[in-house]
C-alpha cells in the first residue's frame, strides 16, 4: 500500500507498507527517512531534531549527495550538492508482489538548478522496499556536453551504542582522513571511539556493520569509494539539527563516487549508483 501524506507544515512524503517492510520517503530529496522490516527495529537513524522543510537537508535517513559530494569550491554553493534540497517529481509506485514495492522519483534540470550547475540532466531514484532496502540513483546526461559528478548515498544507520559497533570490509584499505587531510591504511576491522570522517578509496567490497544484537549488510554497486562519518560529542554540539548525545546512536556509511572515483558522463550516457541494505540474522 502506498499513501501520500504531509506533515502539519505541509511537507509531503510517501508512506509505503507491504507484507514484509515499511518505509517513508520525502519527495524533497527523494529521501528515504525510515525503513523497517517486519519484526525488526528501525534500520535508519533519524535525528530527533530533523527538519522537514523545503530547501533544508534532512538529518538522517539516506540523503542523496549529488552532483557533488562535500563542499563546493565556490563556498556559496550548497554542501553535498542540490539534490538533497530539491523537490523530486513522483513517477510511479509499482507493487510488484505483496512483498515488493518500488517507488520511482525524478529530478530534471530547471532554471533553479541551472544557476548552480549549468547542465541538462535526469536523475532517477528508484527505491525498492522489500526484505532489503534498495536505493538506486541513475544519472543521465541529457545535455550536449559532458559533465563530471561526484555523489553519495549518505546512509545514516541506527545503532544502539556506537562504542559497540564493528565495521567489517575496510581492513587493509586505504583511506583519506578528512580530519588530518592525510592518506592512511586501515590496519584492522573498524571500531569507533572518536570523531571519524574518512573516505575509503578503491574499495568495492560489501560492508557489514555489527553490533551486540544485530548486524546490517551493505551491498554497493558502481561504487569504489566509501565514506564513514560520525561527528562524536564535540562536533555534534555544533550541528543544530541533532541533539548532542545522538552521535551515540548513528553511523554514516556512504556508498560513493568521490575523490578519484568521480564519474564523467558523455551526452546520452547514464550511470547508476546503488545501495542495498539488509538485516543479517544471528
Ligand atoms: C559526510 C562528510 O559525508 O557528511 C562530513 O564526510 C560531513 O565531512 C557530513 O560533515 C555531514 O554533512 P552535512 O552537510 O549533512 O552536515
Amino acid at each position: 500500500m502506498i499513501e501520500f501524506k504531509t506533515f502539519s507544515n505541509g511537507f509531503p512524503y510517501i508512506e509505503v507498507t507491504n507484507s514484509v517492510a515499511s518505509a517513508k520517503i520525502a519527495l524533497h530529496g527523494a529521501h528515504v527517512f525510515e525503513y523497517k522490516k517486519e519484526g525488526k527495529s528501525e534500520l535508519l537513524w533519524l535525528s530527533s531534531l530533523a527538519l522537514f522543510e523545503e530547501n533544508k537537508p534532512i538529518r538522517g535517513g539516506i540523503p542523496i549527495c549529488w552532483p557533488w559530494f562535500g563542499p563546493h569550491s565556490d563556498s556559496a554553493l550548497p554542501q553535498h550538492g542540490f539534490a538533497r534540497i530539491s523537490r523530486f517529481t513522483f513517477v510511479s509506485c509499482d507493487e510488484k508482489d505483496e512483498a515488493t514495492s518500488i517507488v520511482t522519483l525524478k529530478l530534471t534540470d530547471s532554471p533553479k538548478t541551472r544557476i548552480v550547475w549549468d547542465f541538462s540532466f535526469e536523475l532517477l531514484v528508484t527505491i525498492t522496499i522489500s526484505k532489503k532496502l534498495h536505493v538506486s540513483l541513475k544519472t543521465t546526461n541529457t545535455d550536449i556536453k559532458e559533465f563530471k559528478i561526484t555523489q553519495a548515498l549518505h546512509s545514516y544507520l541506527s545503532v544502539e551504542n556506537i562504542s559497540d559497533v564493528e565495521v567489517f570490509g575496510v581492513k587493509n584499505c586505504t583511506y583519506f582522513d578528512q580530519l588530518s587531510k592525510t592518506m592512511e591504511v586501515q590496519k584492522d576491522d573498524l571500531h569507533i571511539n572518536q570523531e571519524i570522517d574518512r573516505i575509503y578509496t578503491h574499495l568495492n567490497k560489501n560492508i557489514i556493520l555489527k553490533e551486540k544484537n544485530r548486524a546490517i549488510f551493505l551491498q554497493n554497486s558502481n561504487s569504489n569509494s566509501l565514506v564513514i562519518w560520525n561527528p562524536w560529542s564535540e562536533k555534534a554540539k555544533f550541528i543544530k539539527d541533532m541533539q548532542d548525545y545522538e552521535y551515540k546512536n548513528m553511523l554514516c556509511i556512504e556508498s560513493a563516487n568521490v575523490l578519484d572515483d568521480y564519474k564523467i558522463l558523455q551526452p546520452n550516457c547514464s550511470i547508476t549508483l546503488g545501495l542495498k541494505l539488509s538485516y543479517i540474522s544471528y
